[in-house]
This record gives structure tokens, C-alpha cells and sequence, in this order.
């Protein structure tokens, strides 16, 4: 099977019917929903993200981009693939809204797999909010392919309080109880926000990368704490996006470039990304 993650994305710009598995209501009203793909679905790895859409009148005229929780290929043959959706308007309201058997659109797996060239040591995951999703997808693949560098994940996962920390339960166990919850009023866990956390883990043990994954103010917090202490980090940008395929220039983030006057360039999240070297993001500019 081809990775999608490594070829340029002509598969995965089809679009594909899934149907909806199941949609649950996890803790801080997240959806977990798992679909099965109608037809085959280039492997996805984590990081990725596909466009997903209904054919309800309401749906708007765009799809919306969402990270792969998971993708795995069933005893039957058949595709399923999840998401951990958040309902904050139209768009994902109506996806949050679908019952088992209902149909929607896919496009993807589209964007990089956060994977690739690993530096050596410790890997910090500091998550927020649905930020956690891309994090669950590497330990659940990384254990299933019996990874050797699975015990040296650690996750750092934040949120408000207690009632909005989505899944945690899963995270548990997926990274072997090697989590730090972390809530702003300190309803669980490390009292305070993730980026505190990530001071005190560093202190404690250096890591070799940070990834970052959820609200761009938390990423740019965290790529401040890894900048002064000479860690490199990537994030996970969320970016609005209208196609999820270098079509239509809606998702342009600035970057650090010497080759232009101005100091920086822009590149298109959905085919660069949506995993960037932190210190290169301009984030006054995003
Ligand atoms: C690569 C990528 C991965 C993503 N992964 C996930 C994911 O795993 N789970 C998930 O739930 N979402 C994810 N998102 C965000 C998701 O795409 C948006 O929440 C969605 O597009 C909103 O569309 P809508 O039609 O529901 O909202 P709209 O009707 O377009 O907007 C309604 C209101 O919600 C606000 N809004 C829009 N987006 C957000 C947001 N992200 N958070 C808070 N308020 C928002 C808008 O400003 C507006 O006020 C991801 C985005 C990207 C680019
Ligand atoms: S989302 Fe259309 S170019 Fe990236």
C-alpha cells in the first residue's frame, strides 16, 4: 500500500464515501467518530489530516479539515478511520450530528506524517484541546508496529478543566501512563498551563523534540519555552483551510526565509504541512 504521507497527494485528493461506524460523545464534548471508507484508502500515518464534508443542504459550500485519530485496515479488508471532533459551528456541528449508517464525504489522507526524522532522546507531546488526536494516532500506530522508539514518548495534555480534557482515559493507556494532565484551574493534574508543564519536564529530563498540536497561542507558548532552552520543536498547525490539497492558496503560513528580502516567505500548510519546524513559523504573521 502506498504511504500517502511521502508521495505527492493524487490518491488521496479523491474524494471517497465513508459511513459512519459510530459516533460517541466522549468527556468535554468531543466526538469520537470512526467511519468506514467505500473503497481503498491510501495508509494514512499520524499527522495527517483528511477534508470532510456531508451532502446535508446546510453543510458549507467547503469541506473541513480534521486530524486523523486513527486509520487502520480491518480483518475484513475495509478502511475505518476516526476523528475526535469538537461541534463549534455549521460544518462540524452536522458531522457531530450523524448517527451509525449515515454517509459523508472524505478526502485524504492528506498533509505529512509528524514521524519522519526523529531526532535521537526523549519525545515531549504537548496537546490541547482536539490537539490530542494527531498524539493518540502515533502511540496507537507506533505500538501496533511494535516501534522502538514508543517508550520514549511522554504527553503533556492541557486543557481548562478536568471536563474538557477529551480522552484522556485513552491516552492513559495508550502511552503507558507516561501523561502529564495539566488544567489551568487545577481541577487535575499539574496546576497550570501546558507550557509550565513543559518547563518542569525539561528540567527534569531534556528532551531530543517537542511536538505541538492545538490552539496557536498554546503551540507559539511552547515554541517559546523550547527556543530558550535550544530544544527543537515541531507544531501541528490548524490553519483554515478551503481545499487540503495546493489548490485554492487559503491556508499560506508564514516562514523564515534568507532567500527573500523581508526575511520570510509563505508556504502553504495543507502540502508543506500541517507539521512545521516551530522556529521557523512567524507566528505574528499567521
Ligand atoms: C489540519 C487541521 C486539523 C484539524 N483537526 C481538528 C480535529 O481533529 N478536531 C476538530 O474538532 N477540529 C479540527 N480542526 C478544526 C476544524 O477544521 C474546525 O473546527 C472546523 O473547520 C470548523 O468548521 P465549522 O463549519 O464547524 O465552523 P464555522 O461555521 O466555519 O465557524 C463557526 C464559528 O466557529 C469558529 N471556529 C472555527 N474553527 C474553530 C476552532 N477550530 N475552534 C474554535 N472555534 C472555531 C469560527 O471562528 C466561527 O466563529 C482542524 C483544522 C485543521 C486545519
Ligand atoms: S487548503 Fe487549499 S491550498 Fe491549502
Amino acid at each position: 500500500m502506498e504511504d500517502s504521507s511521502a508521495a505527492p497527494p493524487t490518491a488521496s485528493m479523491a474524494s471517497r464515501p465513508g459511513r459512519v461506524v459510530s459516533n460517541d460523545v466522549v468527556t468535554g464534548g468531543c466526538h469520537r467518530i470512526a467511519l468506514e471508507v467505500q473503497g481503498e484508502w491510501p495508509a494514512a500515518r499520524a499527522g495527517q489530516f483528511a477534508m470532510l464534508s456531508t451532502d446535508d443542504v446546510r453543510f458549507p459550500i467547503l469541506p473541513r479539515p480534521f486530524s486523523l485519530l486513527g486509520s487502520r485496515r480491518r480483518q475484513d479488508g475495509r478502511d475505518e478511520v476516526e476523528f475526535m471532533l469538537m461541534p463549534v459551528g455549521v460544518g462540524s456541528g452536522l458531522l457531530c450530528s450523524l448517527k451509525p449508517d449515515d454517509t459523508l464525504q472524505l478526502v485524504g489522507p492528506l498533509g505529512h506524517a509528524m514521524d519522519r526524522d526523529l531526532p535521537d532522546g526523549p519525545i515531549v507531546c504537548v496537546a490541547g484541546g482536539y490537539g490530542l488526536a494527531p498524539f493518540l494516532f502515533l502511540l496507537d500506530q507506533w505500538r501496533r508496529e511494535n516501534h522502538p522508539r514508543l517508550g520514549d514518548v511522554t504527553v503533556i495534555f492541557g486543557a481548562r478543566t478536568a471536563a474538557r480534557l477529551s480522552l484522556a482515559d485513552r491516552l492513559a493507556a495508550a502511552a503507558d501512563g507516561r501523561v502529564v494532565l495539566c488544567t489551568d484551574d487545577g481541577s487535575e493534574g499539574f496546576s497550570g498551563r501546558v507550557d509550565a508543564a513543559l518547563t518542569d519536564s525539561i528540567a527534569r529530563q531534556r528532551p531530543g523534540i517537542v511536538l505541538t498540536c492545538g490552539p496557536e497561542a498554546m503551540m507559539e507558548a511552547v515554541g517559546s519555552v523550547c527556543a530558550a532552552a535550544g530544544i527543537p520543536a515541531r507544531a501541528s498547525l490548524e490553519t483554515v483551510m478551503g481545499c487540503g490539497y495546493a489548490v485554492c492558496n487559503g491556508c499560506a503560513v508564514a516562514v523564515d526565509s534568507s532567500a527573500h528580502a523581508e526575511g520570510y516567505t509563505y508556504e502553504l500548510a495543507c502540502r508543506e504541512g500541517t507539521v512545521f519546524d516551530e522556529g521557523r513559523l512567524q507566528w505574528n504573521l499567521l
